[in-house]
C-alpha cells in the first residue's frame, strides 16, 4: 500500500562547531554498519548497509552532513561492514577474488566536492574494516573537506572499484549541503531547517522476505556470469521509505531532491499539475529562476515506479514565507575564448560475437591505462564528448565543473565509428565532418555550472570545463596535482562498477 509511512527527515549532522558564535573546523567519524531497516510498514526488514556515528544511530540514507562554507570538516570513514556482502557481488573482479573472505572494500566519494585527491574517494582507495586491506590508491583514513566551494547540494557515495553499484544498492549513499548563510541568507530562499529538506529518492526491488533483490545472472552468462549492466526496481524509495507521505503546511518548501538511483532517471511532476520552481542542480544554483515544472513527461512505466510521494496540506492557512528572488548567485560566466586545450572523447563498445557489448572503452583506454588527461589547475577546457554507443551516458567529472555548450548529432555515425574502432582518434577520423546533424537544446534547468550531463548517444556533446573555482578568482586551497589523481566517468547514475561492466568507471583518470 502506498503512502503509509511517513516520511523521515535523515539525520543532520554539523560538519562544524561553533565556539562564542563563530564557526570552526569539525572531526567527525561516520561509520558504515550492517543492519536492519524498514522500507515499508508491510514489509519485514531488510538487510541494508548504512552509514551512522554508531550502528544503532546508522541510517539509509545516511546522515544529511551540513557544512559551512569555508569553515573544514574532517571526517574518518569507519567500514564496519562483515566479511560477507548482503547482496551478489560480482565474481570475475579482481579486487573480488583477492580480498574474498577479507572483508568488504569500500570508499566514500563526496559527489561534487572539491578536495584533494587524496580525500576524494579514489575507487582504488577502498578499504576494509579496520583499514585492514586497502587498495593501492589508498593514503590516509581521515578525509578533509575544505567546503571551500559555492553552496549547494552534494552526496556522498561509496565509490570502491567493482562493489560501487552493490556498496550502494546496499544502502551506502547520504546528502551533503554546504551551507553560506552570509550569500544564501539575503537570497530569503528557504534555508537551513525544517522547511528546507533533502529528498534522497531510489528504486529497490525486494523479496517478500524483505530481502533487496539483485538479480546474480547476467544478462547472457556464458559472456559474464553477472554482467547486468542497469538495475530497476518497482518501488520508489524516499528518504528510506517506500512512496511515503509528508504532511506539509499551506507554504514554500524546499527539497533538494538527490536521485541516488542506479540507472532510472525521474521527472518529477505533482500529479494535481501544481508547480514548482528549479532553483540549482548539481551543486550550484541556477542564476535565474524560470525554470518551471510540469516537465513535458512521456507514459509512466507502470503504476508503482511512477509514483514517488504524497503531499498532504495541511491547513488552509497560507503562511507566507520565504520568496524566490528573480536573480540567485551569478557565477562567473564560461569564457570560452579562455579556453587553453580542446579534448575529445569518444565512449564505444567493443562488441563479441555474440550481441552484448563486453568493453566499454573512452577513446579505447581501458580503467587501469595509464592517466591520459592532465588539465592544469586554474585553466578551462573545452571537451568533446562522442557517445558511439547505443545509451545515454551521464558523464560525471570530479573536480571540475562545466557548462554544456552544445549537442550536435553524428551524421553517418557507422563510417565514423568504423575510423575510430582502429585509430582511436576524433580528429584523424575527422570528426568535423561527421558532427552537423539535429541540435538537441540544453534545457534551462541543464544550463548551469554541472557536474554530470547526459551524453546522448549518437552525439557529440561539447562542454566548457573549470578547473577552478566558480564563485572567485581564487584557486583551490590546496595541492590539487598531486597522485593519484581524479576519475571522469559514467553515472548512470551509479553504477560505476568494473572497466567491463557498463556506465562503470572505465575512463581513464586525469590529474
Ligand atoms: Cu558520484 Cu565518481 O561519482
Amino acid at each position: 500500500k502506498m503512502f503509509v509511512d511517513e516520511l523521515q527527515d535523515m539525520p543532520r549532522i554539523k560538519g562544524y562547531d561553533v565556539i562564542n558564535g563563530v564557526h570552526v573546523p569539525k572531526s567527525l567519524k561516520i561509520g558504515m554498519y550492517k543492519k536492519k531497516w524498514k522500507f515499508h510498514r508491510d514489509l519485514p526488514a531488510s538487510e541494508v548497509f548504512a552509514y551512522g556515528t554508531s550502528r544503532h544511530t546508522a541510517t539509509v540514507p545516511g546522515p544529511t552532513i551540513e557544512a559551512i562554507y569555508g569553515v573544514d570538516s574532517y571526517i574518518t570513514w569507519r567500514n564496519h561492514l562483515p566479511s560477507k556482502h548482503i547482496l551478489p557481488w560480482d565474481p570475475s573482479i579482481p579486487i573480488a577474488t583477492t580480498t574474498f573472505k577479507k572483508g568488504i572494500p569500500t570508499v566514500v566519494h563526496l559527489h561534487g566536492g572539491i578536495d584533494e585527491p587524496q580525500s576524494d574517494g579514489h575507487s582504488e582507495a577502498w578499504f576494509t574494516k579496520h583499514f585492514k586491506h586497502h587498495g593501492p590508491k589508498w593514503t590516509t583514513k581521515t578525509y578533509h573537506y575544505h567546503n571551500y566551494q559555492h553552496p549547494g547540494t552534494m552526496w556522498y557515495h561509496d565509490h570502491a572499484m567493482g562493489l560501487t553499484r552493490v556498496n550502494i544498492l546496499a544502502g551506502l549513499m547520504g546528502a551533503y549541503v554546504i551551507q553560506q548563510p552570509n550569500v544564501e541568507g539575503p537570497l530569503g530562499l528557504i534555508y537551513g531547517e525544517e522547511y528546507d529538506r533533502p529528498l534522497v529518492v531510489f528504486d529497490r526491488g525486494f523479496r517478500s522476505d524483505g530481502s533487496i533483490y539483485m538479480n546474480s545472472t547476467g544478462n547472457n552468462p556464458s559472456i559474464h556470469p553477472q554482467w547486468q549492466p542497469e538495475y530497476f526496481g518497482d518501488a520508489i524509495i524516499v528518504n528510506g521509505k517506500a512512496w511515503p507521505y509528508m504532511n506539509v503546511k499551506r507554504r514554500k518548501y524546499r527539497f533538494r531532491i538527490i536521485n541516488a538511483s542506479n540507472a532510472r532517471f525521474f521527472k518529477f511532476v505533482f500529479t494535481n499539475n501544481m508547480s514548482f520552481i528549479h532553483v540549482a542542480s548539481d551543486s550550484a544554483y541556477h542564476e535565474t529562476n524560470d525554470a518551471v515544472y510540469p516537465y513535458p513527461s512521456g507514459d509512466p512505466v507502470n503504476e508503482e515506479n511512477s509514483k514517488v510521494m504524497k503531499f498532504i496540506i495541511n491547513s488552509d492557512h497560507e503562511v507566507q514565507t520565504g520568496h524566490i528572488p528573480h536573480k540567485l548567485i551569478t557565477y562567473r560566466p564560461p569564457d570560452i575564448s579562455t579556453a587553453s586545450n580542446t579534448r575529445y572523447i569518444a565512449f564505444y563498445e567493443y562488441a563479441s560475437d555474440i550481441d552484448e557489448p563486453t568493453h566499454l572503452y573512452i577513446n579505447g583506454k581501458s580503467y587501469e591505462a595509464p592517466v591520459t588527461e592532465m588539465p592544469k589547475v586554474g585553466t578551462s577546457e573545452i571537451w568533446n564528448i562522442i557517445n558511439l554507443t547505443e545509451d545515454n551516458h551521464p558523464l560525471h567529472i570530479h573536480l571540475g565543473l562545466f557548462v554544456v555548450l552544445e549537442q550536435i548529432e553524428l551524421v553517418n555515425i557507422e563510417e565514423f565509428k568504423g575510423c575510430m574502432m582502429k585509430l582511436n582518434d576524433a580528429i584523424k577520423c575527422k570528426i568535423d565532418k561527421y558532427s552537423h546533424g539535429k541540435r538537441t537544446k540544453v534545457v534551462i534547468h541543464e544550463k548551469g555550472w554541472k557536474n554530470v550531463y547526459k551524453m546522448m548517444p549518437g552525439y557529440v556533446t561539447k562542454i566548457f570545463v573549470k578547473f577552478s573555482l566558480i564563485h572567485s578568482n581564487e584557486s583551490y586551497p590546496f595541492d590539487a596535482t598531486a597522485e593519484p589523481g581524479y576519475v571522469y566517468h559514467c553515472h548512470l547514475p551509479n553504477s560505476n562498477s568494473k572497466p567491463i561492466e557498463c556506465c562503470c568507471l572505465s575512463s581513464p583518470t586525469y590529474r
